[in-house]
């Protein structure tokens, strides 16, 4: 029945899902709908992706509007939770609803302005929470006592799971008052305790779970096991309360009761809410468990009780879904990386998945022990997670693809970078050569053109250097003499006294090149750039908080923890530079130019890019647009700067035109980032123009 269905695309818009060309097509899609949803409240295996799921919803919500005769009377656009879970028999206090879902901020505008237009007047203050990525549950407490817990099922009616939630962190056995309420919210598992589970699962010789929510679901719905994994819960909502609540007091009662409740945010505007959402979108990947959207709610219970709700879903309330973060795709083979420090690590080798809106081509397989444990093999259909910046990771398999053929993988015996022994006493496996073993990698990087720019040092010495123990990281450059560059690689008096000269010479580069030299991760030559010049000197950016990165253009909550934590292990040897005598300060002068994708103001320029831009994968004209300094976006606004047209452009070329959105051709795109690329400063003024 599978290939009756077309592929979906992942980035999903409700708005623009194509219908079914025929009946055969959409019951298969009902059907496939309604097996992965089975699967998703049955755990402990994921059938579906949430895009995939998102995509196929969607057509088939457009097919029923465009051939209502079509419609199967039992259709999952009209099923709480698409119909799928496992009916118990505790029926509902009240129905257990789902949300709507829009995606993206012109989707959350009509959302409001319609909302708005139900109630007649002004929404009076909206919630925004983060989306909880687990399952719903309800339980009621009798006189302050945990006395029964439900699953969702079709909505109606859900399954006894008082045993095992009764564990679950931040659902209390006893409320801090006598009071007879129902609370709902979601239970899920934190990433900590999903990594803790696995390693328990698999010692229990039981299949890895698939997946975080998979796992809170599997853990959920078991029988006792010889092993608990944990979970953690939660609140979203209060229920069963004599004078109906506000959905900000309601959160603050809750916590005052010891009940864990979702973070919310009052917001006054729709804006405010957008903005409230992009603070979640943010802060995605810190929290420590999968967040999958926003949920803006009204606040008020007026406008909750005038605005009502459908069979499905209430109409005050909807969730912003982000890109989603975990997708399906092909282990094609593991690879294994030295890194810096001399950590080995497997990486995973991905058929090219768009997850959380970029697309992944590799992700991490953490360490060798859980990798052997988990037993992922190349050519499984893997689970790829990406949440916020966070390195993307594999985070198990799909079992039952397994192909028959398929072989264990061996780790590596030896480091596969000097070949010398591996210290495996740890989880994270290390060449016991340590930096040593990275030295010459790390040191051409150092004294590359576009780093420090030492003319001569080509790799050939540099390894001589190395192998003969005379220079383990960059600061030991500075302590080569004539002499003994001479005698080594027989490069004779004037070469080596050049050498010297330019290795000295490197010394006066202003602190962006240094900067760029030490490889400080998730930083490239133009953010070295920005660095530099919004610190100035290495002293302040050695001081400088996570808040005081992030006030540096492009860099976000995840990239400012990232550079912080590098610094820190970078301080060392950027001490040892210091003693040297390398310059830590950025002149004033230097600082560059504005990027083309700039504004005059220094933001970046909101960029559209739509059909293929020549030589470039969808993914490389993205990453184009931010390397000119502009943000690339997916859809089409008032507020969209410029968007580029290139082949195959479909409703997005149109809209720009009717929206009187500046137009570049692909071609011209092309030819901006070439010129860039090279510095030619006309052409790139000439393509823009004023
Ligand atoms: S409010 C009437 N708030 O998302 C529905 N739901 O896609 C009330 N979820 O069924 C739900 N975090 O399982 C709400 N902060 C949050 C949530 C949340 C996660 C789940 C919940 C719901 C599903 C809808």
């Amino acid at each position: 029945m599978r290939e009756l269905v077309d592929p979906v695309d992942p980035v999903v818009d409700a708005a623009e899902a194509a219908p079914f060309p025929d009946v055969e097509e959409y019951r298969a899609a009902v059907e496939r709908i309604r097996a992965a949803a089975e699967a998703y409240y049955s755990g402990p295996d994921l059938a579906m992706d949430d895009a995939t799921y998102d995509g196929l919803m969607a057509r088939v919500t457009a097919t029923e509007a465009a051939r209502p005769e079509w419609k199967a009377a039992d259709s999952p656009t009209e099923a709480v939770g698409a119909g799928g879970g496992v009916v118990g028999d505790i029926t509902h206090s009240e129905p257990m609803l789902s949300l709507d879902n829009v995606f993206g901020s012109d989707e959350l505008h009509k959302w409001a302005a319609r909302l708005e237009r139900i109630l007649g007047r002004p929404v009076a203050g909206y919630t925004v929470e983060p989306k909880i990525d687990g399952l719903a549950i309800a339980a009621r407490y009798t006189d302050g006592i945990l006395t029964l817990v439900a699953t969702r099922g079709d909505g109606r009616a859900g399954e006894d799971v008082t045993a095992q939630a009764r564990r679950a962190a931040g659902l209390p056995e006893r409320l801090r008052e006598p009071v007879t309420v129902e609370v709902r919210g979601e239970v899920f598992m934190t990433d900590d305790d999903f990594a803790a589970a696995q390693v328990m699962r698999t010692g229990a010789g039981e299949p890895a779970f698939a997946h975080p929510r998979s796992a809170a679901a599997g853990t959920l719905r078991a029988p006792k096991r010889v092993y608990e994994c944990p979970l953690s819960f939660f609140a979203y909502s209060v229920h069963g309360v004599a004078e109906p609540m506000a959905q900000s007091a309601a959160m603050a009662w809750l916590a005052e009761l010891g009940v864990a409740t979702t973070a919310y945010k009052l917001c006054a505007t729709v804006d405010e809410v957008a903005a409230a959402v992009e603070e979640v979108t943010a802060t995605r990947g810190t929290l420590g468990y999968g967040v999958d959207g926003a949920v803006i709610k009204a606040d008020q219970p007026a406008d909750r009780e005038r605005a009502g709700s459908s069979s499905r879903a209430p109409r005050w309330g909807v969730a912003y879904k982000f890109p989603a973060d975990t997708r399906t795709t092909k282990l094609l083979r593991i690879e294994v990386q030295v890194g810096r420090t001399g950590v080995i690590t497997p990486v995973a080798v991905l058929e090219p998945v768009q997850v959380g809106g970029v697309i992944v081509t590799s992700a991490t397989l953490h360490n060798f022990d859980d990798l052997v444990r988990r037993n992922v093999r190349a050519g499984d259909t893997v689970f790829v997670r990406r949440a916020g910046d966070v390195i993307p990771e594999v985070t198990g398999a799909q079992l039952d693809l397994r192909p028959a053929d398929s072989v264990a993988f061996e780790p590596p015996t030896h480091c596969p970078r000097c070949g010398g022994e591996i210290d495996r006493s740890q989880k994270r496996w290390r060449c016991t050569s340590g930096r040593a073993c990275g030295a010459a990698e790390s040191l051409s990087y150092y004294v590359a053109r576009t780093s420090m720019d030492i003319e001569g040092l080509g790799d050939k010495i540099l390894h001589a250097v190395v192998s003969a123990g005379l220079v383990t990281d960059p600061a030991d450059l500075y302590d080569l003499d004539v002499p003994t560059l001479a005698a080594l690689e027989r490069l004779g008096e004037v070469s080596a006294t050049k050498l010297v000269a330019n290795i000295q010479g490197s010394k006066g580069q202003p602190l962006s090149r240094v900067l760029t030299a030490l490889g400080v991760r998730m930083t490239g030559r133009s953010m070295s750039r920005r660095l530099a010049r919004h610190f100035v000197t290495m002293d302040a950016l050695l001081a400088a908080s996570v808040d005081d990165l992030q006030r540096v253009d492009g860099v976000g909550p995840e990239r400012a923890v990232t550079i912080a934590a590098e610094l820190v292990e970078l301080t060392p040897l950027i001490a040892k530079l210091v003693e040297r005598g390398v310059n830590m300060a950025e002149p004033l002068e230097t600082s560059v130019a504005a990027l083309p994708l700039q504004r005059a103001d220094g933001s970046p320029m909101t960029v559209v890019v739509t059909g293929a831009v020549p030589g470039l994968t969808r993914d490389e004209g993205n990453e184009a647009v931010e390397r000119l300094g502009g943000k690339s976006s997916g859809s089409v606004s008032k507020k969209t700067d410029l968007v580029v047209v290139g082949d195959g452009a479909g409703s997005k070329a149109t809209k720009a035109e009717q929206l009187g959105v500046r137009i570049l051709s692909a071609e011209r795109f092309a030819a901006l980032l070439e010129a860039h690329d090279a510095d030619d400063q006309d052409t790139v003024a000439e393509i823009l123009g004023p």
